[in-house]
C-alpha cells in the first residue's frame, strides 16, 4: 500500500484528504492519503522521518511551506522561482520539492479560459503580494504576455516580489500602487485576485470594473465562498470569470501522480463534492 500525507498545524480544515481520497476509490488504488498536524519545532523531524514511517511523500501547508522550501533536498525550478514548497516526494534517495500551486493556477485557467486566451491579453494585473501572488505571478510569466502588474496594499512587498522573480523573465514585471488601482485597470484584459479580501469573514474587494475592457477575464483564487463579490461584479458586467475552487482541486493532481502513478483527473464530480463540503462548513 502507498502512503501519502498532508502536514500542517492546525490540519484539520485542509480538503486534501477529500480530494486525494476520491481519486483512490475512483482509480482502485491500494493506497492512504492522511492529516498530519505538526507544530513547527517538530517539523525538521517529521522532514527526517516520513520515508522510514513509510510515506512516499505528501503536502505541505500552513505554515510549514516555507520552511519546506529550505529543507528539501532538490526543488523543482517553478518551487525555487516561488519561495515555497507544497508537495514532497522521494526520488533517487533525495527528498524533492515542487510548488503545484504554479500548475494549479495555470491549469485551471486553461480549463476556464480556453487554451490560446493569451492572445487577447497583453496586461494582467495581479492584486496582492503573498505567497499565492507569487504562484500566480510564476504561472503568468511562462506565458505570452506583455506584462505583469503587481499591486500590494503594502507596495515594498509587491517590489520585493517582482525583484525576485523578474530573473530571467520574458514578461516585463512591473509594480503597481494600490491607491492607482483605477488607474491601471482599464489596461488589464485579465485581472486575479489573490488577497484574502473577498473571503468569507474578510471585507470584499470592491474595484471600479466598468472601465474594464470588454474582453477582459477575472479570476479569484478565494474559494469560500465561490462566487465572491469580486467575481459577481465582474459577471453583471458582462466579464468571464474564473473561481478559486479550481486551482485547489488542479494543484493536488501533480502530487496524486508522483505518489499514486496515476494522472488523476479533476471531473465535475470531485467539484461537486468539494463544493458540498465547503457549503457544508458555512
Ligand atoms: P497568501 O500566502 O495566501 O498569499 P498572505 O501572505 O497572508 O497570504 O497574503 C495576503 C495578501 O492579502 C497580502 O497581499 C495582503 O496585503 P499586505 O501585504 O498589504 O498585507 C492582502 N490583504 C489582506 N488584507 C487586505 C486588505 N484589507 N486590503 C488590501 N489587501 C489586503
Amino acid at each position: 500500500m502507498t502512503k501519502a500525507f498532508v502536514v500542517g498545524h492546525p490540519i484539520k480544515h485542509s480538503r486534501s484528504p477529500l480530494i486525494h481520497g476520491y481519486w483512490l476509490k475512483q482509480y482502485g488504488i491500494d493506497g492512504s492519503y492522511e492529516r498530519i498536524d505538526v507544530a513547527p519545532v517538530k517539523f525538521g523531524d517529521f522532514l527526517k522521518d516520513f520515508r522510514s514511517q513509510g510515506f512516499a511523500g505528501g503536502n505541505v501547508t500552513i505554515p510549514h511551506k516555507e520552511m519546506a522550501f529550505l529543507s528539501v533536498e532538490r526543488r523543482t525550478e517553478r518551487a525555487e522561482r516561488v519561495g515555497a514548497v507544497n508537495t514532497l516526494w522521494f526520488e533517487d534517495g533525495v527528498i524533492w520539492g515542487d510548488n503545484t500551486d504554479v500548475i494549479g493556477f495555470m491549469a485551471h485557467l486553461d480549463a476556464s479560459l480556453g487554451k490560446g486566451w493569451e492572445q487577447d491579453v497583453d496586461t494582467a494585473l495581479v492584486l496582492g503580494a503573498g505567497g499565492a501572488a507569487r504562484a500566480v505571478v510564476a504561472g503568468l510569466q511562462d506565458r505570452p504576455l506583455k506584462r505583469i502588474l503587481v499591486a500590494n496594499r503594502t507596495l515594498s512587498k509587491a517590489e520585493d516580489l517582482v525583484r525576485d522573480l523578474r530573473p530571467g523573465s520574458s514578461v516585463a514585471l512591473e509594480t503597481s500602487a494600490w491607491e492607482a488601482l483605477g488607474r491601471v485597470i482599464p489596461h488589464a484584459q485579465l485581472i486575479v485576485n489573490t488577497t484574502s479580501l473577498g473571503m468569507a469573514g474578510q471585507p470584499p474587494l470592491t474595484l471600479d470594473l466598468s472601465r474594464v475592457p470588454r474582453n477582459a477575464a477575472v479570476a479569484d483564487i478565494v474559494y469560500v465562498p465561490l462566487e465572491t463579490p469580486l467575481l459577481s461584479a465582474a459577471a453583471a458586467q458582462g466579464l468571464r470569470t474564473v473561481d478559486g475552487l479550481g486551482m485547489l482541486l488542479h494543484q493536488a493532481v501533480p502530487g496524486f501522480k508522483r505518489w499514486f502513478g496515476v494522472t488523476p483527473e479533476v471531473t465535475p464530480e470531485l467539484r461537486a463534492l468539494i463544493l458540498a463540503d465547503i457549503e457544508g462548513h458555512r
